[in-house]
Protein backbone atom coordinates (compact mmCIF):
# COMPACT_ATOMS: atom_id res chain seq x y z
CA UNK A 1 0.00 0.00 0.00
CA UNK A 2 1.38 3.40 -0.86
CA UNK A 3 2.29 5.45 1.87
CA UNK A 4 -0.40 8.59 2.52
CA UNK A 5 1.56 11.71 1.53
CA UNK A 6 1.62 14.57 4.09
CA UNK A 7 1.60 18.70 4.28
CA UNK A 8 5.01 18.21 6.42
CA UNK A 9 6.39 15.82 3.61
CA UNK A 10 5.81 18.38 0.93
CA UNK A 11 6.67 21.24 2.38
CA UNK A 12 9.54 19.47 3.92
CA UNK A 13 10.56 18.45 0.44
CA UNK A 14 10.18 22.10 -0.83
CA UNK A 15 12.03 23.65 1.43
CA UNK A 16 15.08 21.87 0.05
CA UNK A 17 14.11 24.25 -2.96
CA UNK A 18 15.80 27.32 -3.36
CA UNK A 19 14.49 30.70 -4.70
CA UNK A 20 17.68 31.26 -7.12
CA UNK A 21 17.44 35.16 -6.81
CA UNK A 22 16.56 35.21 -2.79
CA UNK A 23 19.14 32.35 -1.72
CA UNK A 24 16.22 31.30 0.92
CA UNK A 25 13.76 28.40 0.41
CA UNK A 26 10.54 28.68 -0.85
CA UNK A 27 8.66 27.46 2.30
CA UNK A 28 10.25 29.77 4.33
CA UNK A 29 9.78 32.62 1.58
CA UNK A 30 6.09 32.08 2.03
CA UNK A 31 5.58 31.30 -1.51
CA UNK A 32 4.03 27.93 -1.16
CA UNK A 33 0.10 28.71 -1.16
CA UNK A 34 -2.91 26.79 -1.65
CA UNK A 35 -1.44 23.23 -0.97
CA UNK A 36 -3.99 21.11 -1.40
CA UNK A 37 -3.26 16.96 -0.82
CA UNK A 38 -6.24 14.31 -2.69
CA UNK A 39 -5.09 11.14 -1.94
CA UNK A 40 -1.54 11.47 -3.37
CA UNK A 41 -1.93 14.07 -5.74
CA UNK A 42 -0.54 17.22 -4.94
CA UNK A 43 -1.75 20.86 -5.74
CA UNK A 44 -0.05 24.03 -4.80
CA UNK A 45 0.96 27.75 -6.07
CA UNK A 46 4.10 28.93 -6.20
CA UNK A 47 3.84 32.92 -4.94
CA UNK A 48 6.93 35.05 -7.18
CA UNK A 49 7.50 38.50 -6.40
CA UNK A 50 6.90 39.38 -10.55
CA UNK A 51 4.68 37.77 -13.10
CA UNK A 52 8.06 38.39 -15.10
CA UNK A 53 10.14 35.74 -13.47
CA UNK A 54 13.11 35.15 -15.71
CA UNK A 55 13.61 31.87 -13.08
CA UNK A 56 10.43 30.07 -13.26
CA UNK A 57 11.69 27.37 -15.24
CA UNK A 58 14.45 26.34 -12.80
CA UNK A 59 12.11 26.43 -9.89
CA UNK A 60 9.10 24.27 -11.25
CA UNK A 61 12.17 22.14 -12.20
CA UNK A 62 13.59 21.79 -8.65
CA UNK A 63 10.37 21.63 -6.85
CA UNK A 64 9.43 18.58 -9.13
CA UNK A 65 12.67 16.75 -8.27
CA UNK A 66 12.55 17.92 -4.76
CA UNK A 67 8.67 16.14 -4.80
CA UNK A 68 9.88 13.34 -6.61
CA UNK A 69 12.15 12.17 -3.55
CA UNK A 70 8.36 11.95 -1.24
CA UNK A 71 7.80 8.04 -0.88
CA UNK A 72 4.40 7.28 -3.04
CA UNK A 73 3.70 10.86 -4.58
CA UNK A 74 1.61 10.86 -7.19
CA UNK A 75 0.47 13.58 -9.64
CA UNK A 76 2.06 17.16 -9.02
CA UNK A 77 -0.12 20.26 -10.10
CA UNK A 78 2.20 23.76 -10.13
CA UNK A 79 0.10 27.06 -10.52
CA UNK A 80 1.84 29.98 -10.50
CA UNK A 81 0.74 33.72 -9.25
CA UNK A 82 2.65 36.54 -8.30
CA UNK A 83 2.43 39.17 -5.56
CA UNK A 84 4.97 42.23 -6.37
CA UNK A 85 6.56 43.41 -3.41
CA UNK A 86 5.89 47.14 -2.78
CA UNK A 87 8.55 49.02 -2.13
CA UNK A 88 7.73 50.46 1.38
CA UNK A 89 9.48 53.67 0.65
CA UNK A 90 6.79 54.59 -1.62
CA UNK A 91 3.58 53.68 0.46
CA UNK A 92 1.55 57.44 1.09
CA UNK A 93 3.42 59.10 -1.66
CA UNK A 94 1.79 61.29 -3.57
CA UNK A 95 -1.63 59.82 -3.22
CA UNK A 96 -0.61 57.02 -5.73
CA UNK A 97 -0.20 53.37 -5.29
CA UNK A 98 3.20 52.67 -7.26
CA UNK A 99 4.55 49.80 -5.72
CA UNK A 100 8.35 49.73 -7.82
CA UNK A 101 9.53 53.14 -9.78
CA UNK A 102 12.15 52.64 -11.73
CA UNK A 103 13.70 55.55 -13.48
CA UNK A 104 15.45 55.15 -17.00
CA UNK A 105 18.16 56.96 -17.66
CA UNK A 106 21.83 58.02 -19.48
CA UNK A 107 24.38 60.59 -19.20
CA UNK A 108 23.72 61.68 -22.89
CA UNK A 109 20.88 62.31 -25.57
CA UNK A 110 20.04 59.77 -28.41
CA UNK A 111 21.39 56.52 -27.09
CA UNK A 112 17.62 54.51 -26.67
CA UNK A 113 15.85 56.07 -23.73
CA UNK A 114 12.79 56.31 -24.84
CA UNK A 115 12.87 53.04 -27.03
CA UNK A 116 13.93 50.89 -24.32
CA UNK A 117 11.29 52.34 -21.68
CA UNK A 118 8.98 52.02 -24.07
CA UNK A 119 9.93 48.13 -24.77
CA UNK A 120 10.35 47.19 -21.47
CA UNK A 121 7.03 48.74 -20.35
CA UNK A 122 5.03 46.77 -22.69
CA UNK A 123 7.22 43.10 -22.00
CA UNK A 124 5.98 44.00 -18.71
CA UNK A 125 2.96 44.23 -19.16
CA UNK A 126 2.86 41.18 -21.49
CA UNK A 127 4.04 38.73 -18.84
CA UNK A 128 0.90 40.25 -16.66
CA UNK A 129 2.49 43.29 -14.77
CA UNK A 130 0.19 46.16 -14.19
CA UNK A 131 2.63 48.71 -15.84
CA UNK A 132 2.72 53.13 -15.28
CA UNK A 133 5.40 54.84 -18.07
CA UNK A 134 6.22 58.43 -17.26
CA UNK A 135 7.13 60.44 -19.81
CA UNK A 136 9.24 62.61 -17.54
CA UNK A 137 10.99 64.54 -20.52
CA UNK A 138 8.63 67.31 -20.38
CA UNK A 139 11.16 69.48 -23.56
CA UNK A 140 11.51 66.29 -25.57
CA UNK A 141 8.52 63.85 -25.17
CA UNK A 142 8.56 61.01 -27.47
CA UNK A 143 6.37 58.29 -25.56
CA UNK A 144 3.25 59.14 -27.27
CA UNK A 145 4.66 59.33 -30.74
CA UNK A 146 6.65 55.71 -29.97
CA UNK A 147 3.12 54.19 -28.77
CA UNK A 148 1.12 55.60 -31.80
CA UNK A 149 -1.26 57.51 -29.42
CA UNK A 150 -1.72 61.32 -30.43
CA UNK A 151 -4.53 62.30 -27.36
CA UNK A 152 -5.01 61.17 -24.15
CA UNK A 153 -8.82 59.99 -23.06
CA UNK A 154 -10.42 63.15 -21.31
CA UNK A 155 -9.93 63.90 -17.76
CA UNK A 156 -12.83 62.56 -14.78
CA UNK A 157 -13.08 63.74 -11.43
CA UNK A 158 -10.90 66.43 -11.85
CA UNK A 159 -7.88 63.72 -12.68
CA UNK A 160 -5.85 63.32 -15.85
CA UNK A 161 -6.78 59.67 -17.82
CA UNK A 162 -3.41 58.32 -18.89
CA UNK A 163 -3.22 57.46 -22.26
CA UNK A 164 -3.42 53.01 -22.60
CA UNK A 165 -1.88 50.75 -25.10
CA UNK A 166 -0.45 47.35 -25.52
CA UNK A 167 -1.30 46.90 -21.64
CA UNK A 168 0.23 50.19 -20.42
CA UNK A 169 -0.78 53.36 -18.39
CA UNK A 170 1.03 56.28 -19.74
CA UNK A 171 1.01 59.62 -19.43
CA UNK A 172 3.22 62.70 -21.37
CA UNK A 173 3.83 66.31 -21.91
CA UNK A 174 3.11 65.98 -25.31
CA UNK A 175 -0.32 65.10 -24.37
CA UNK A 176 -1.02 68.89 -22.94
CA UNK A 177 1.15 71.35 -25.11
CA UNK A 178 0.68 71.79 -29.24
CA UNK A 179 3.41 69.95 -31.21
CA UNK A 180 4.96 73.00 -32.59
CA UNK A 181 4.88 75.10 -29.17
CA UNK A 182 7.98 75.49 -28.00
CA UNK A 183 8.65 74.89 -24.67
CA UNK A 184 11.33 77.05 -22.79
CA UNK A 185 10.86 76.50 -18.58
CA UNK A 186 12.68 77.23 -15.65
CA UNK A 187 13.61 74.54 -13.15
CA UNK A 188 10.75 75.36 -10.75
CA UNK A 189 8.19 74.55 -13.98
CA UNK A 190 9.94 71.52 -14.61
CA UNK A 191 9.38 70.24 -11.04
CA UNK A 192 6.15 71.57 -10.98
CA UNK A 193 5.18 69.59 -14.28
CA UNK A 194 6.49 66.36 -13.09
CA UNK A 195 4.67 66.46 -9.94
CA UNK A 196 1.51 66.73 -11.82
CA UNK A 197 2.03 64.42 -14.12
CA UNK A 198 3.11 62.04 -11.09
CA UNK A 199 0.04 63.25 -8.65
CA UNK A 200 -2.50 64.49 -10.76
CA UNK A 201 -3.10 61.05 -13.18
CA UNK A 202 -5.91 58.41 -12.23
CA UNK A 203 -2.78 56.31 -11.96
CA UNK A 204 -4.41 53.26 -10.32
CA UNK A 205 -2.53 50.74 -8.89
CA UNK A 206 0.75 50.03 -10.47
CA UNK A 207 3.10 47.50 -9.92
CA UNK A 208 6.15 49.21 -11.90
CA UNK A 209 6.49 52.91 -12.78
CA UNK A 210 8.69 53.22 -15.66
CA UNK A 211 10.04 56.85 -16.04
CA UNK A 212 11.16 57.89 -19.01
CA UNK A 213 13.81 60.17 -18.07
CA UNK A 214 15.63 63.33 -20.17
CA UNK A 215 19.22 63.22 -21.30
CA UNK A 216 22.03 63.86 -18.98
CA UNK A 217 22.34 64.94 -15.27
CA UNK A 218 20.62 67.48 -14.68
CA UNK A 219 16.72 69.64 -13.07
CA UNK A 220 14.48 66.71 -14.45
CA UNK A 221 16.68 63.67 -12.38
CA UNK A 222 17.69 65.94 -9.66
CA UNK A 223 13.47 66.76 -9.39
CA UNK A 224 12.46 63.66 -9.88
CA UNK A 225 14.44 62.14 -7.03
CA UNK A 226 13.22 64.46 -4.47
CA UNK A 227 9.64 64.66 -5.53
CA UNK A 228 9.50 60.76 -5.31
CA UNK A 229 11.66 57.99 -3.96
CA UNK A 230 13.48 55.92 -6.67
CA UNK A 231 13.14 52.24 -5.83
CA UNK A 232 16.09 51.68 -9.17
CA UNK A 233 17.70 53.58 -12.08
CA UNK A 234 18.61 51.89 -15.21
CA UNK A 235 20.99 53.38 -17.25
CA UNK A 236 21.67 52.90 -20.83
CA UNK A 237 25.00 53.52 -22.59
CA UNK A 238 25.77 52.41 -26.44
CA UNK A 239 28.65 50.03 -27.10
CA UNK A 240 31.18 52.31 -27.82
CA UNK A 241 34.07 53.32 -24.88
CA UNK A 242 33.35 57.08 -25.52
CA UNK A 243 29.58 56.64 -24.82
CA UNK A 244 30.56 54.65 -21.52
CA UNK A 245 32.03 57.55 -19.56
CA UNK A 246 28.62 59.61 -20.21
CA UNK A 247 27.08 56.62 -18.88
CA UNK A 248 28.74 56.53 -15.73
CA UNK A 249 28.40 60.14 -15.13
CA UNK A 250 24.46 59.35 -14.83
CA UNK A 251 25.31 56.19 -12.64
CA UNK A 252 27.34 58.50 -10.39
CA UNK A 253 24.55 60.95 -9.77
CA UNK A 254 22.05 58.50 -8.87
CA UNK A 255 24.31 57.01 -6.58
CA UNK A 256 24.74 60.18 -5.00
CA UNK A 257 21.20 60.42 -4.74
CA UNK A 258 20.73 57.07 -3.22
CA UNK A 259 19.07 55.37 -6.03
CA UNK A 260 20.13 52.00 -6.20
CA UNK A 261 21.43 50.88 -9.90
CA UNK A 262 18.94 48.02 -11.50
CA UNK A 263 21.69 47.43 -13.59
CA UNK A 264 23.28 48.45 -17.37
CA UNK A 265 21.95 48.09 -20.79
CA UNK A 266 23.82 48.30 -23.74
CA UNK A 267 22.04 49.52 -26.69
CA UNK A 268 22.77 49.64 -30.55
CA UNK A 269 24.92 46.71 -29.87
CA UNK A 270 26.35 45.04 -32.68
CA UNK A 271 28.87 45.36 -36.28
CA UNK A 272 28.22 48.82 -36.40
CA UNK A 273 28.95 50.44 -32.99
CA UNK A 274 30.87 47.70 -31.26
CA UNK A 275 29.80 45.87 -28.13
CA UNK A 276 31.00 45.35 -24.62
CA UNK A 277 31.34 48.68 -22.96
CA UNK A 278 28.12 47.88 -21.31
CA UNK A 279 29.36 44.99 -19.77
CA UNK A 280 32.73 46.67 -18.80
CA UNK A 281 30.80 49.85 -17.20
CA UNK A 282 28.74 47.33 -15.34
CA UNK A 283 31.88 45.27 -14.27
CA UNK A 284 34.02 47.82 -13.19
CA UNK A 285 31.24 49.41 -11.02
CA UNK A 286 30.35 46.51 -9.44
CA UNK A 287 26.72 46.78 -10.84
CA UNK A 288 24.23 44.16 -12.98
CA UNK A 289 24.63 44.08 -16.44
CA UNK A 290 21.00 43.86 -17.26
CA UNK A 291 21.50 43.23 -21.30
CA UNK A 292 22.35 44.10 -24.89
CA UNK A 293 19.57 45.18 -27.41
CA UNK A 294 21.45 45.27 -30.46
CA UNK A 295 21.51 48.08 -33.14
CA UNK A 296 18.28 46.41 -35.95
CA UNK A 297 16.76 48.95 -38.35
CA UNK A 298 13.28 47.84 -37.06
CA UNK A 299 13.76 48.80 -33.77
CA UNK A 300 13.99 52.35 -35.49
CA UNK A 301 10.93 51.38 -37.51
CA UNK A 302 9.18 50.62 -34.39
CA UNK A 303 9.15 53.62 -32.58
CA UNK A 304 8.01 56.17 -35.66
CA UNK A 305 5.33 53.86 -36.13
CA UNK A 306 4.08 53.65 -33.14
CA UNK A 307 4.33 49.85 -32.89
CA UNK A 308 7.35 49.60 -30.46
CA UNK A 309 9.33 46.43 -31.91
CA UNK A 310 8.49 43.81 -28.61
CA UNK A 311 4.44 44.38 -30.63
CA UNK A 312 5.54 44.72 -34.28
CA UNK A 313 8.46 41.94 -34.42
CA UNK A 314 8.23 39.97 -31.06
CA UNK A 315 10.22 36.90 -31.93
CA UNK A 316 13.05 38.83 -33.46
CA UNK A 317 16.45 39.43 -31.70
CA UNK A 318 16.21 42.42 -30.65
CA UNK A 319 12.97 42.21 -28.87
CA UNK A 320 13.85 38.57 -27.82
CA UNK A 321 16.68 40.90 -26.20
CA UNK A 322 14.04 43.43 -24.75
CA UNK A 323 11.75 40.77 -23.17
CA UNK A 324 14.74 38.52 -21.50
CA UNK A 325 16.02 42.47 -20.11
CA UNK A 326 12.79 43.05 -19.12
CA UNK A 327 12.76 39.79 -16.86
CA UNK A 328 16.20 40.29 -15.73
CA UNK A 329 14.65 43.95 -14.49
CA UNK A 330 11.82 42.69 -12.75
CA UNK A 331 13.67 39.87 -11.29
CA UNK A 332 16.54 42.94 -9.83
CA UNK A 333 13.68 45.25 -8.74
CA UNK A 334 12.24 42.46 -6.62
CA UNK A 335 15.36 41.32 -4.99
CA UNK A 336 15.97 45.47 -4.06
CA UNK A 337 12.60 46.02 -2.64
CA UNK A 338 12.94 42.76 -0.53
CA UNK A 339 15.73 43.52 1.20
CA UNK A 340 14.42 47.10 1.82
CA UNK A 341 11.71 45.52 3.82
CA UNK A 342 11.67 44.21 7.33
CA UNK A 343 10.79 40.83 7.06
CA UNK A 344 11.83 39.24 3.75
CA UNK A 345 8.88 37.15 2.93
CA UNK A 346 6.27 37.62 0.49
CA UNK A 347 3.68 39.57 2.28
CA UNK A 348 -0.13 38.02 2.36
CA UNK A 349 -1.91 41.35 2.92
CA UNK A 350 -1.13 42.02 0.08
CA UNK A 351 -2.70 39.62 -2.18
CA UNK A 352 -5.53 41.03 -4.43
N1 LIG B 1 18.63 49.21 -30.83
C1 LIG B 1 18.32 50.13 -31.74
N2 LIG B 1 18.47 49.91 -33.07
C2 LIG B 1 18.13 50.84 -33.99
N3 LIG B 1 17.66 52.06 -33.69
C3 LIG B 1 17.48 52.35 -32.38
C4 LIG B 1 17.80 51.42 -31.34
N4 LIG B 1 17.51 52.00 -30.15
C5 LIG B 1 17.05 53.22 -30.43
N5 LIG B 1 17.03 53.45 -31.76
C6 LIG B 1 16.62 54.69 -32.47
O1 LIG B 1 17.50 55.71 -32.08
C7 LIG B 1 16.82 56.95 -31.98
C8 LIG B 1 17.02 57.53 -30.57
O2 LIG B 1 16.36 56.68 -29.63
P1 LIG B 1 15.54 57.27 -28.43
O3 LIG B 1 14.71 58.41 -28.82
O4 LIG B 1 14.90 56.13 -27.73
O5 LIG B 1 16.79 57.79 -27.55
P2 LIG B 1 16.73 58.68 -26.23
O6 LIG B 1 17.94 58.30 -25.44
O7 LIG B 1 15.42 58.59 -25.57
O8 LIG B 1 16.91 60.12 -26.85
P3 LIG B 1 16.73 61.53 -26.07
O9 LIG B 1 17.96 61.67 -25.26
O10 LIG B 1 16.62 62.52 -27.17
O11 LIG B 1 15.50 61.41 -25.24
C9 LIG B 1 15.38 56.65 -32.30
O12 LIG B 1 15.15 56.93 -33.66
C10 LIG B 1 15.25 55.16 -32.05
O13 LIG B 1 14.23 54.55 -32.85
MG1 LIG C 1 14.05 60.07 -25.05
Amino acid sequence: MAEKITEQAVLSALSTVIEPELHRDLVSLNMIRNLKIDGNDVTFTIMLTTPACPLRGRMEQDARAALAKVPGIGKVTINWDANVPTDRRLTNQLGQVFRNTIAVSSGKGGVGKTTIAVNLAIALAKEGARVGLLDADILGPNVPMMMGVEKMPPPQDRKLTPAEKYGVKFISMAFLVKPDQPLIWRGPMLHSAIRQLLTDVAWGELDYLIIDLPPGTGDAQLTLAQILPLSGAIVITQPMQVAASDALRGLKMFEKLDVPIVGVIENMSGEFFGTGAGEKLAQEQGVNFLGAVPLDANVRVGGDSGEPIVVAYPDSPAATALRQIAREVAARVSVLTLANQASNVIPIEMID
